[in-house]
This record gives C-alpha cells, sequence and structure tokens, in this order.
C-alpha cells in the first residue's frame, strides 16, 4: 500500500516508515522538520536500501496537501504530526490546538476530497487520565487530561469517531502507544529532543553521556512497590511494527478501532534506572525531587486485544530498550546535530 505518514520524520514515525519499507508497503514523509532533522531521510535510506519520498509541508497548508495528494494519490494515512511536549502545551494552548486540531481537521478535509478514508492516528495513554484500572484495557473510560496536549489526543479520537459515524467509509484506527523509549539497533536513529529532555529515558542517557549532571527522579511517594511513578515503556520498534499490524486491519467496512500497544508491564522509574545501569554499565547519579505536576502513579496497559486482533505482542525487553537507547545516545551525543 501506498502510505502517507505524516510526522514521518519524527522519532516513531521514522522508525514506523523503515518497518513499512521492509513490509513492503511504499510510504511517503511529510513532515514540516519542526521537531525534526532531514538527515532522518538519509538514515532511513541507509537501513532499509530504499528511497522514501519526502515532502517538507504543514498539515495546516491544505496546498501543499492537496499537491501531495494528487502526486502520490496514498491508499492510507498514518499521522504522527503533531506537537507533543506536555509541559509546554500549558503555556501555549493556542499552539497546540491550532498545530494539532485544526492541522488534524484540514488533513481530514483533504483526505475526502481525494477519497482517502482509511487513517491510523497516533494516541496515547494520556486519555485514560489517572485510569480507572489497570491494567488498562480498551473499556477503560476515556478520563480527564492535564494538559492542552492531552485534549488534543482525546478530543481529535472524539473527531474521527464523529467522522465514521457521519461517513461509514471512513475507516480509522486509534492507537493509544504507552511509554516508548529505545531506538533503532544500528545506532543511527533514535529520539531527538531539543533542549533539556522532559521524559524518562532522554534525560537518563543525557546524564550518562555526561550532558546533565543527575536525574530529578520526581516524587517517592506514590502507592507504588518503590513510591516512584510507574509506566508501560515500549521500544519503538515494537510500537512501529505495530502500525503495520494495524494497516492490515484498515479494510472497507472496519469502522474505529481502538488498540492500546504497549507491553503490558509496568517499571518503576528506579526500576528503569537500575535496568540502565545494568545493561549499559553506565551509572546514574539521582536525587529525589517534589512530585512533576500532573503526574500519576501507576499507569500500564493490558496489550491483549492488539495480541487478538491485530497479531502484535511487543517483542522487545526492557534490557534491549535501554541498551539500544544508550548506543544511539553514545554514537549521536548531539542527536541529528552532528
Ligand atoms: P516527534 O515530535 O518526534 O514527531 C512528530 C513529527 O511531526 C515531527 O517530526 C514534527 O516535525 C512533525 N510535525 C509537527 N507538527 C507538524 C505540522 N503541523 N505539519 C507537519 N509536520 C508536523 O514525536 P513522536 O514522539 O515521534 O510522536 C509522534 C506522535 O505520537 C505524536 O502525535 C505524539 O503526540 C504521539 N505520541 C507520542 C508519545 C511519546 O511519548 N513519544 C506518546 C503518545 C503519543
Ligand atoms: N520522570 C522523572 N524524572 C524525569 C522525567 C520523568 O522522575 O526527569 C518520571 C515521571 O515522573 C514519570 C516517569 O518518569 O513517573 C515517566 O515520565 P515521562 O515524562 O517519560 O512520561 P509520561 O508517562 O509522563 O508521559 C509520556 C509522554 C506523554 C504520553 C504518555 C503516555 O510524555 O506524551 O507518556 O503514557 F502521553
Amino acid at each position: 500500500m501506498k502510505i502517507l505518514v505524516t510526522g514521518g520524520a519524527g522519532f516513531i514515525g521514522s522508525h514506523t516508515v523503515i518497518e513499512l519499507q521492509n513490509a513492503g508497503h511504499e510510504p511517503v514523509i511529510l513532515d514540516n522538520l519542526y521537531n525534526a532533522s532531514p538527515k532522518v531521510i538519509g538514515r532511513i535510506e541507509a537501513i532499509t536500501g530504499k528511497k522514501v519520498p519526502f515532502y517538507e509541508a504543514d498539515i495546516r497548508d491544505r496546498e501543499a496537501l492537496n499537491r501531495v495528494f494528487d502526486a502520490e494519490k496514498p491508499d492510507a494515512v498514518i499521522h504522527f504530526a503533531g506537537l507533543k511536549a506536555v509541559g509546554e502545551s500549558v503555556h501555549k494552548p493556542w499552539e497546540y490546538y491550532d498545530n494539532n486540531i485544526t492541522g488534524t481537521l484540514t488533513l481530514l478535509d483533504v483526505m475526502r476530497k481525494h477519497n482517502c478514508r482509511n487513517i491510523i492516528f497516533s494516541s496515547s495513554a494520556t486519555v485514560y487520565g489517572d485510569p480507572a484500572f489497570v491494567p488498562i484495557t480498551e473499556e477503560c473510560p476515556k478520563g480527564t487530561c492535564t494538559n492542552p496536549y492531552g485534549w488534543t489526543k482525546w478530543m481529535l479520537e472524539q473527531i474521527l469517531t464523529d467522522m465514521h459515524t457521519a461517513d461509514p467509509e471512513w475507516n480509522v484506527i486509534l492507537l493509544r502507544y504507552f511509554n516508548p523509549i529505545g531506538a533503532h539497533p544500528s545506532g543511527t536513529m533514535g529520539e531527538n529532543p531539543n533542549g533539556i529532555p522532559n521524559n524518562l529515558m532522554p534525560y537518563i542517557t543525557q546524564v550518562a553521556v555526561g550532558k546533565l549532571e543527575k536525574l530529578h527522579v520526581f516524587g517517592n511517594d506514590y502507592d507504588t512497590p518503590d513510591g516512584t511513578g510507574v509506566r508501560d515503556y515500549i521500544h519503538v520498534v515494537d510500537l512501529a511494527k505495530g502500525h503495520v499490524c494495524a494497516l492490515k486491519k484498515l479494510a472497507p467496512g472496519s469502522g474505529v478501532s481502538i488498540y492500546n500497544l504497549g507491553t503490558g508491564h509496568g517499571y518503576s522509574v528506579l526500576d528503569i534506572v537500575h535496568n540502565f545501569e545494568e545493561a549499559t554499565g553506565k551509572k546514574i547519579p539521582y536525587v529525589i525531587d517534589p512530585r512533576r505536576a500532573g503526574d500519576i502513579a501507576t499507569c500500564y496497559c493490558s496489550a491483549e486485544k492488539a495480541q487478538k486482533e491485530l497479531g502484535w505482542t511487543a517483542q522487545y525487553g526492557i534490557r534491549e530498550m535501554c541498551e539500544d537507547s544508550w548506543r544511539w545516545q553514545s554514537m549521536n551525543p548531539n542527536g541529528y546535530d552532528d
């Protein structure tokens, strides 16, 4: 299938493009490079040995989208493009709603005008809010988000569902990612955060490489085995493969489907520190700080539905996630900026 991958130069998108090419699909990347480097395209091609068409364009630019759809005539869209920094979204709500919501509305309009009604959307475990129960199944009610970023995912899930209700020709898959970490095992592609990382694993790898002094653990008084927050970390390559499996489900009449993509295992912040130290031999100094506003104690999924219906299960364990994150960081201390 010819797949338009919006945000395909970003962390998860670029790994997904590799898996799409490996599976014989024809991905086409559209990205405005707001949070990505153009060097990613060459790295993808070096890994797969295949060319990938790349359009530098914004999903809010209707004319640019029209040109890409006219030229490429994609069968489906995998929609990663969006802003994703939780803290920043609190200070820049308009920018987040404009980019994520206006951008997606423009994309959906161009899609239907080009008769393409197949979409896989990058959603997030954040839509569960403080989850009603764990392990979180897809039936767990959506919760209250604590920031505009989370609300954009929550609302876009609703918008996509309403599009299908009004026009059943739409086939929609909402993938709720848990916590993606790791990097391509080649060490040539990975996460490339701007400035000081917000997320745990990039912060740890920057401590390990000497760019940051120590990890700040946000709270050790949660109701968890060691008091630190528990999350469901998933290797980005497993997550990428989940999209390839989901594509098979995007058949006419398939409607709206929702899948959690996680491993089903919860690890605390200190579990991650210890696993990282063991896998890499690098010591991670840390201090305990107060809780971070908006954080929850525990979040991990039941991945059974994706296993049953998509035939997908995560293959990589926590050791490989740590090793691959570290290989990427140590081979590319400045990310793609070297
Ligand atoms: P990323 O920032 O690396 O990738 C997003 C890409 O979209 C970037 O390359 C950016 O340049 C591009 N982009 C942003 N706005 C755009 C626009 N208006 N037009 C065109 N391109 C645009 O982030 P990621 O971690 O790869 O996340 C991909 C998707 O998955 C996002 O929608 C994110 O919200 C979602 N998600 C990520 C996580 C996570 O922890 N990384 C968890 C849950 C969901
Ligand atoms: N943490 C620290 N120190 C840090 C960073 C994080 O102790 O410097 C802790 C957090 O308190 C939390 C855990 O590490 O307990 C994971 O935090 P992350 O920031 O890495 O990830 P979150 O679970 O907060 O959120 C991430 C993405 C969201 C996405 C969510 C899905 O940032 O966009 O996963 O589960 F929605």
